[in-house]
């Protein structure tokens, strides 16, 4: 997307509906286009980014842009590496001064440097930030329609662009991300921190030691009842969570279920998304809380959630494996990713994680594995990557149990030594394209959306996962 269509979005829906109950909603429109690319102009990809290496930073200058819960979390994260020389918080970003301020306390409780301070709240101070005279790398973890305009311009000042979940929610963003990589030379990662998770690492690494067997099938989610946080005045910066689920329909939290999921199925590194159906549950469970809510203007939001409560993803991948992929934050229930997996040689459940190991077609009591047969083999296949950053993870367990810390120590050294990245750009924009295409199948009746290659071919390279690469 370009600066001045960004800009003229944005004010064709600042002083809509929305801005005018004074909730305090976010001015700039969030709502993506549904318009379809042109799937020709993928063809213009050329997977230049696949295990692309950039020269190597010895000291990582880290621009942060938002400062809310995610970017809090992401500066503790940093601390272990800003300490033993491997990257230094150069500058601090946010629209609300008062957040600039907090994380600059916690950043000088742990380096001597202090970083430049960007408290514009007319929204476009972040530009500032983006300047390779101060920056190398620039991590952004602001409201979801910021994320491409922010990685784009970054790649284009000539910085790498590290960014939260979803990096992009139209196709032509995720194409234009693509795009600029390409032709910038600059990484674009989305931040998937579920990739790191110790045991969607266990289940990578069992796939590697052939335990599934071949692999078949797969389920997998974001069930998240977040619906006291969606409806809380401060949590979300002027709500804008609620936002999305008052304008669009489908998946739109796609990468924390399925980014494991393409890392078992080796998706992009043999095998590809080909194509996917996606349903839509009526809504119930958002506007029920709205209408019940103390408050008059979220009362009168409740008729307008447009999300349905629970969205049914089918993807079929190109060597035939099958996904089902949910995204549910509006039901009350206990969260989970599901992380299932089946294959000729095993079958995982997880929430709690539960194994069976496949030992032919036999008339016996198809049980789970015992408590200690489970354990042995978490301990077999514990996934090396894991178990060697045992000391960070213990140290960093707010960061969801260890796994932000080692998706940050991953990013921070793979750029220290100048070697690829574990996730490219083709990863985060097809797991966000996803997304997209489920909100098309959702309008068009549940229809069949066949999924763009966006890695230029090089999907059909079959190759181990870089998470495997010791660094
Ligand atoms: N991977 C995970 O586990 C995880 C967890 C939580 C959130 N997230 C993601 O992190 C992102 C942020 O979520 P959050 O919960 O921190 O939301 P938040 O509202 O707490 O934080 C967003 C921050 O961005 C700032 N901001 C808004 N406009 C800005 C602008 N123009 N320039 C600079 N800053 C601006 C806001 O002031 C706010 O501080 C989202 O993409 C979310 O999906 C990921």
């Amino acid at each position: 997307m370009k600066r001045s269509d960004f800009l003229k979005i944005g004010s064709l829906f600042g002083g809509g509906m929305l801005g005018g109950l004074g909730l305090g909603l976010s001015s700039c429109s969030t709502a993506p286009s549904q318009t379809k690319t042109d799937m020709n102009s993928w063809s213009e990809v050329t997977g230049s980014m696949a295990e692309y290496a950039a020269p190597a930073i010895p000291k990582v200058r880290v621009a942060m842009l938002g400062l809310g819960n995610r970017g809090s979390s992401l500066i503790e994260m940093l601390e272990w590496l800003v300490t033993q020389g491997h990257a230094e918080i150069t500058v601090l970003c946010d629209v609300q001064p008062a957040y600039v301020q907090r994380a600059a306390e916690k950043v000088a409780s742990f380096q001597t440097a202090t970083p430049l301070r960007i408290d514009d709240p007319s929204g476009d101070g972040w530009r500032q930030a983006c300047n390779p005279e101060v920056a190398d790398l620039v991590v952004i973890a602001t409201p979801w329609h910021l994320h491409t305009p922010m990685a784009m311009y970054a790649m284009e000042q000539g910085l790498h662009a590290a960014s939260e979940v979803p990096i992009a929610y139209t196709e032509e963003d995720c194409l234009s991300l693509v795009k600029t990589s390409e032709r910038t030379q600059k990484h674009c990662i989305m931040l998937e921190n579920c990739c790191y998770n110790e045991e969607e690492l266990w289940l990578l690494n069992m796939v590697k030691n052939e335990v599934f067997g071949e692999v078949t099938h797969a389920e997998c989610a974001y069930l998240h009842d977040l619906r006291a946080l969606l409806l809380d005045a401060t949590y979300y910066h002027n709500r804008w969570r609620l936002r999305e689920h008052l304008e669009r329909d489908g998946n739109l939290y796609t990468t924390h279920g399925l980014g494991p999921v393409c890392m078992y199925m080796d998706v992009l590194r043999g095998d590809n998304l080909s194509h996917l159906v996606s349903m839509s549950s009526n809504e119930a469970a958002l506007s029920k809380a709205l209408r019940e809510s103390e408050d008059a203007e979220l009362q009168a939001l409740a008729s307008q959630v447009k999300c349905g409560d629970v969205n049914t993803t089918l993807i079929r991948t190109t060597a035939g494996k099958s996904i089902m992929l949910q995204f549910d934050t509006h039901t009350g229930r206990p969260y989970s990713r599901l992380n299932k997996l089946s294959g000729t040689g095993a079958t995982h459940y997880g929430y709690p994680s539960r194994l069976y190991l496949d030992h032919g077609p036999t008339w016996d009591w198809h049980r789970w594995q015992e408590e200690e047969a489970h354990d042995a083999a978490r301990a077999q296949y514990d996934h090396p990557l894991w178990s060697s950053l045992k000391e960070g993870i213990t140290a960093n367990q707010q960061g969801h149990g260890g796994m932000d810390f080692v998706m940050m120590y991953r990013l921070i050294r793979c750029l220290n030594e100048g070697v690829a990245l574990d996730l490219s750009v083709y990863d985060g924009a097809l797991w966000s394209l996803v997304g997209v295409l489920s909100e098309r199948s959702v309008a068009q009746g549940n229809q069949r959306v066949d999924i763009p290659d966006v890695s230029g071919g090089t999907w059909q390279t079959k190759r181990e996962h870089p998470v495997f690469r010791k660094v």
